[in-house]
């Protein structure tokens, strides 16, 4: 086999065997092939295109690239959750607690934000003692026995993977739908779980901003897991506002205590709800959604969830008390209501400027070294739709003191809020549930 020919196959828009694709990706990974040609391959893939079969030869590609995770000591069926990315996406906190409490079997490993997304690993670091590095040994046992444990990532997930996303990112690759699908996915089907339920956000905030991109890359990751032999839900919700109320860390946490006590924002509690129940459909320990969606009501109403979260906590080492008393979460030194300059209706947020002025009180970081402050962030007082009076809190701030970043927190705050005279509706939530049997809209 020879790099040019494959090339040139994919140039002309014919299809590659499995062997051609594991011949790239294989010579890449052991610098035979360099960066020149996987660029032009990579652009070749970019105009070209894939077939689901080639998107799912080389999303295997690149998990055989690395470590993959052997989930095999814990019964049953494991399942698995992915979101695309959004501001304030607290979900993972309220989900894994209800679907374990609700039969499912949930072993995540997940990441540390960068840039204006937060991470659920320093989310839950700021649960004084909570342990996220965990032996693979401890990792298995808490599943089988609580049904759920959330740590970071240790082993070396589909290197490849970080190898040409490095690289598309410097080509203009980064936006091919099989490329990005197979990057997600790589990384996930590393990661060992039975099946993925993946949350495909649309909108301003968004990665794919585009309903019509959200859609084509729900498909190719339905097409490529199924392919892979995962069972594979994905839905497509909007991300045109932050989810829920919280950005920051330490106020997710409490924002995630109050959801598992039906108490938190209506738009988080119906994503984990929406979310959850095709986890525990795909883990068949439901027959259908509805039976799911009643299920995971109960277990917030109960409060069987909460005591999951609570039961995690204390297994890896955090204070329980902390969940019963958040007031013993970290927190910050001074808050600050940011008011508004305008009056009428909320008609727009942009959510990736609300990130950032998070990200400039000190929840985020700018660089992988930077060390974040838990009990910073920004907490919504008003979104799309809301009557608002000039003077009133749009947000309050919760802040470390600091008057600079805190002013230039506030200018990027503002300037991501339209207010308008005339009334808006909310915005659309829940848009398509995409299945192997094909797309349901909502
Ligand atoms: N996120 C990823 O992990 N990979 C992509 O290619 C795009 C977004
Ligand atoms: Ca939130």
């Amino acid at each position: 086999m020879r790099v040019y020919d494959i090339i040139l196959k994919k140039r002309n828009g014919e299809r590659l065997s499995k062997e051609e694709i594991n011949f790239m990706i294989e010579g890449y990974c052991k610098e035979e092939i360099p960066d020149y040609q996987m660029a032009a391959f990579l652009m070749a893939v970019y105009f070209q295109g894939m077939s689901p079969e080639e998107a799912t030869d080389l999303t295997m590609a690149m998990v055989n690239s690395g470590d993959r995770v052997d989930l095999k000591a814990i019964a049953g069926f494991k399942v698995d959750k992915h979101s695309t990315g959004g501001v304030g996406d607290t979900t993972t906190l309220v989900l894994g607690p209800i679907v374990a409490a609700a039969g499912g079997k949930v072993a995540k490993m997940t990441g540390r934000g960068l840039g204006h997304t937060g991470g659920t690993i320093d989310k839950l670091e700021s649960i004084p003692g909570f342990r996220t590095s965990l032996t693979m040994e401890e990792f298995t046992e808490n599943v089988n026995r609580i049904g759920l444990a959330l740590m970071g990532q240790t082993k070396e997930l589909a290197p490849a993977d970080k190898r040409i996303y490095a690289l598309r990112d410097v080509t203009a690759t980064v936006d091919s739908t099989p490329l990005i699908a197979g990057s997600i996915l790589s990384k996930k089907l590393a990661a060992g779980s039975d099946g993925i339920v993946l949350d495909v956000k649309t909108g301003s905030g968004a990665f794919m901003v585009k309903y019509e991109d959200a859609l084509a890359l729900a498909e190719a990751m339905v097409a490529i897991g199924e392919g892979a032999g995962k069972r594979m839900v994905a839905l497509i919700t909007s991300m045109e506002e932050p989810l829920g109320q919280a950005i920051g860390n330490a106020i997710e946490v409490k924002e995630a205590i109050d959801t598992l006590k039906g108490e938190g924002p209506k738009d988080l509690e119906e994503l984990c709800i929406e979310l959850g129940a095709n986890m525990l459909l795909i883990s068949e320990v439901v027959r259908n959604l509805k039976e799911a969606r009643e299920r995971l009501r109960e277990v917030i109403e109960n409060r069987k969830g909460l005591e999951k979260l609570k039961e995690m906590v204390k297994t890896q080492g955090g204070d329980p008390k902390a969940i019963d008393d958040p007031s013993l979460l970290p927190q910050c030194k001074e808050r600050i209501e940011v008011e508004s300059l305008g009056e009428g209706y909320v008609q727009k947020i942009d959510a990736f400027s609300v990130g950032v002025s998070s990200q400039v009180l000190g929840a985020g970081r700018q660089k992988k070294e930077d060390v974040i402050d838990s009990s910073v962030g920004v907490l919504l007082k008003k979104k799309i739709g809301d009557k608002v009076k000039a003077g009133e809190p749009l947000a309050i701030f919760h802040t470390d003191g600091d008057r600079k970043k805190i002013e230039n927190a506030k200018e990027k705050f503002l300037a991501s809020y339209s207010i308008g005279k005339e009334k808006v509706k909310k915005p659309k939530f829940f848009y398509a549930r995409v299945t192997k049997k094909g797309v349901e809209e909502l």
